[in-house]
């Protein structure tokens, strides 16, 4: 039995969810007559439901009431179920269930640590539900990244302490809420963006968990 827990982000670490928010929140703004790009979309990385539509709202000079906004968000998440029902275990990122699997055979506690709140919804469709020891989602907690409260609740649902927690994150306000949370970082994605983590890898190809812990013991 390992003493070690891993938190996992879901979006941009276990599947490419990106493409799929900016299909719908494209699909919004164009109704809004409101401009919006792939590199706006960047902005939303990591943001929660409503900090994204008011990020957009922001980009076209709008305002509306909390009502209209609830409604708005509610629109795009409809179509953005409908493009998560139809995810396929072929859109896991390279590598990730099989470190996954490897984890979980070492004794290593898995859990989710994502603003999404289709976050079980997703692990369903992908099929890996099963290897995840708790899920928190964007039900689950009311402050976003970087504040560390979705990942201190992952490791108090794990029961192990955040000295030997390890969490994976493609974004910078991720890398931070595991920071605040006391806990070590390995970032997805380019060192350029993600420095302040302990450790960046481009992704899980051929990342074996037993290198990675000793990487990090190095650090
Ligand atoms: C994050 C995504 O994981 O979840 C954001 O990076 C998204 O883009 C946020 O807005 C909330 O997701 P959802 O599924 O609850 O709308
Ligand atoms: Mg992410």
């Amino acid at each position: 039995m390992s003493q070690y827990g891993f938190l996992f982000d879901l979006d941009g670490v276990i599947v490419d969810t990106a493409k799929y928010h900016f299909l719908a929140w494209k699909r919004l703004a164009d109704e809004l007559d409101i401009p919006f790009t792939e590199q706006d979309n960047e902005r939303l990385k990591g943001v929660s439901r409503m900090a994204s539509l008011e990020i957009i709202l922001e980009i076209g000079n709008r305002t509306m009431t909390e009502d209209e906004k609830q409604a708005l968000c509610q629109r795009k998440n409809d179509w953005y179920v409908e493009y998560i029902k139809k995810l396929e275990k072929s859109e896991l990122l390279p590598g990730v269930e099989n470190f996954l699997k490897q984890a979980h055979a070492a004794g290593i506690k898995i859990a989710l640590g994502s603003a999404s709140k289709n976050s079980p919804m997703i692990l369903d469709r992908l099929g890996i539900t099963e290897l995840f020891d708790a899920v928190v989602d964007g039900t689950r907690v009311s402050r976003a990244k970087p504040d560390p409260e979705v990942f201190v609740t992952g490791a108090e649902d794990l029961g192990i302490d955040p000295e030997y927690c390890v969490v994976f994150e493609d974004a910078v306000a991720g890398v931070q809420a595991a920071h605040n949370a006391g806990m070590k970082a390995v970032g997805i994605g380019s060192p350029e963006i993600l420095g302040q983590a302990e450790l960046v890898i481009p992704g899980f190809a051929n990342v074996t968990v037993n290198d990675l812990l000793q990487k990090l013991e190095n650090v």
